[in-house]
């Protein structure tokens, strides 16, 4: 069975350091109430993220970077690197989300050797796939997944206590109020978790959590949550405020559920 569920929040282009501090002090001082059952992490800016780590530090809630440079250090103008990262106690890299996709080029080959920079420096990517509408509608969903997969974590072996996190979010729901049903999702995460079977070996798969992403809120989170196979949520515009990221926390069950 996989850790507990992780419930993450990426916080994309939103907030400055000052409007970062207010929320995370926020967030530190009631998620003791909301008793968490799952981990809960949270991705500001960069600009963000010395401060953030400062306050929560020892607070139980992990810090994420929303993206990350292949390379250790070099010409790279712009850009941030996983030692940089890893030195101000960040512990998740999201990688290859659909907006750098998107609107960033980023190809599958440049997406896995993020994850290989991530995880040289012992920290955890979370590697975002998923399909467009028209491939959905066209009944591609499965492959195109299956293929970001495969390309994705191409030639990489997880040793030792390295973690990976997959998350699955289709890009018609992300930032649209629309959801995947968790019919859908359950199909999905069996897929990917298949993927993962192949690359790792069937007992290192099941230990790699598979969060869904894409218009999570608390009203829908509960019934996403409590699907079989859905390990926790990578939550965009709803992990913004305090209450409603709360709510979202608090909906995550005991115990990862069995796909
Ligand atoms: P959303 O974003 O929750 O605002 O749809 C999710 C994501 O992009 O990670």
């Amino acid at each position: 069975m996989p850790p507990r569920q992780l419930i993450a929040g990426n916080w994309k282009m939103h907030r400055t350091p000052s409007e970062t501090g207010r929320i995370l002090r926020d967030l530190v001082s009631r998620v003791g109430q909301a008793s968490p059952r799952g981990e809960v992490a949270v991705a500001p800016p960069f600009t963000s993220l010395p401060a953030a780590a400062e306050i929560l530090r020892g607070s139980g809630i992990a810090l994420a970077a929303q993206n990350v440079h292949w390379e250790e250090e070099g010409p790279f103008t712009g850009e941030v690197s996983a030692k940089m990262l890893a030195e101000i106690a960040c512990r998740y890299v999201i990688v290859g989300h659909s907006e750098r996709r998107e609107h960033f080029s980023e190809s599958d080959r440049r997406i896995n050797q993020k994850v290989r920079a991530v995880l040289f420096r012992e920290m955890t990517p979370i590697l975002c796939v998923g399909e467009k509408s028209d491939e959905r509608a066209s009944g591609r969903a499965g492959q195109v997944v299956d293929a970001q997969m495969k390309r994705g974590l191409a030639n990489i072996r997880l040793i030792d206590d390295q973690d990976l996190v997959i998350a699955y979010e289709p890009v018609w729901a992300i930032g649209t109020g629309v959801t995947a049903t968790p019919a859908d999702a359950r199909e999905m995460h069996i897929r990917i978790r298949a993927e993962l079977a192949a690359a790792f070996g069937a007992a290192r798969a099941e230990q790699i959590r598979v969060l869904y992403g894409g218009s999570v809120n608390r009203s829908n989170a509960e019934a996403l949550l409590s699907t079989p196979g859905v390990d926790g949520a990578l939550v965009g515009g709803a992990s913004l405020e305090p209450e409603s990221f709360l709510g979202i926390v608090r909906a995550a069950p005991e115990a990862p559920s069995q796909a």
